[in-house]
């Protein structure tokens, strides 16, 4: 077991630090920097029906549908295609309007979730072309879908995913891009520099993955709370849902995530001296926007854990925790974000005495609906 586990006391953890090597098994082939190429040998076959898609439908559950709300952002950024992002389990039975020429990508960690299986069997039906996101090799999604790419994660055996995700999300900007760049909504300047600037990803990740410690002298602090709020908006918003359902699974604290700016229409009404926020407050295109949103939680005496880039000046003087984490493009930045709260949600439920590994009512694929 403790082999199994790498030394690491959890699977979760173990899972947690292998992210700087997942991403990269995730980018390997796909990104060649030397020759400024993308490559992803799952789409070539279907080019035409991604560059003429008129709309792109995402079917996830879970943490595989805050993957794909990152590629709502991506896609309609880097490619200039409408998304939409479902619920597998409600666009199954809600009569939904495909048609031919309709992408459907599904996204799954095990490729066997029963509620996402049955929406490519519905969206088949109707005539779209279904790309899938898998992990696992041979599952019946990966089975079930036109064509497709795999996450190359490596076996993920924590219920609650981390690597998983972080892997789904290289993957949907890759595919982000390259979309991008064959619908020639993305400039060369730009395309490059993001390029260059993935390629730092795992190295980024590693460095976040050094507030550990730090993270864990946190989690000691507010272990007994019985509510958290999470905040974030843009890319960092589907984080904030990841970071509180990562913390509902393993510590059993109930915890919501929030786009920052609807905290006004109701869980505003919620804070008081005992509720932990956390906020995740990079350097992008909102980041005066949620500094004000910080502001506002401050006025109520809200308890404040920043995550924001690294030499912010304004948010350390507000919030009472800082964590600051590598600076890196607003696109990418979900992929560096999460690790903190990866990492929060870990050493709470740890502290808390919580079965990490294998939470209670929780399963790791869901194949019943
Ligand atoms: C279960 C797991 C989650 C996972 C979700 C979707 O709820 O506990 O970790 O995100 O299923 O699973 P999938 O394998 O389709 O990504």
């Amino acid at each position: 077991d403790s082999i199994e586990k790498g030394g690491y006391p959890h699977f979760m953890l173990k899972e947690i630090f292998e992210q700087p090597r997942s991403i990269l098994d995730s980018m390997r082939g796909r990104l060649e920097l030397e020759a400024s190429h993308l490559n992803m040998g799952g789409i070539r076959a279907y080019e035409q029906k991604f560059v003429n898609a008129q709309r792109i439908i995402i079917v996830a559950c879970g943490t595989s549908w805050h993957a794909g709300l990152v590629a709502e952002y991506l896609i309609e950024d880097l490619a200039r295609i409408p998304v939409e992002v479902e619920y597998a389990s409600e666009f199954r039975y809600r009569n939904p309007i495909i048609t031919e020429r309709d992408i459907v990508i599904a996204i799954s960690q095990s490729g066997e979730t029963a509620d996402t299986l049955a929406a490519i069997e519905l969206a088949k039906s109707k005539g779209a072309t279904i790309f899938g996101i898998c992990n696992v090799v041979g599952s019946s999604i990966a089975r079930a879908t036109d064509a497709g790419a795999y996450t190359h994660a490596g076996p993920e055996i924590g219920v609650a995913s981390t690597k998983a995700f972080t892997a789904q999300v290289t993957v949907l900007t890759l595919l982000a891009m390259i979309m991008g760049q064959k619908r020639g909504t993305l400039t060369d300047t730009k395309l490059r520099e993001l390029m260059v600037e993935l390629d730092t990803i795992p190295a980024k990740v590693t460095k976040a993955l050094e507030l550990d410690t730090e993270i864990r002298a946190i989690a000691e602090i507010f272990k007994d709370a019985s509510n958290f709020l999470y905040l974030g908006r843009g890319y960092n918003f589907p984080v904030a849902l990841e970071g509180a359902l990562k913390l509902k699974e393993i510590s059993y604290i109930h915890a919501e995530g929030y786009p920052a700016a609807e905290m006004k229409h109701g869980p505003i009404a919620l804070i008081d001296e005992n509720m932990p926020m956390v906020v995740i407050a990079t350097r992008d295109s909102s980041y005066e926007k949620v500094v004000s949103n910080i502001q506002e939680v401050k006025a109520r005496k809200g308890r404040i854990i920043a995550v924001v880039s690294e030499g912010d000046k304004v948010i350390p003087a507000m919030a009472e925790f800082v964590i600051e984490v590598p600076h890196t493009s607003e696109v990418l930045m979900p992929l560096v974000s999460v690790i903190p709260l990866q990492l929060l949600s870990y050493h709470i439920a740890v502290l808390r005495g919580c079965n990490v590994d294998q939470p209670r009512n929780l399963a790791k694929s869901v194949t019943v609906e």
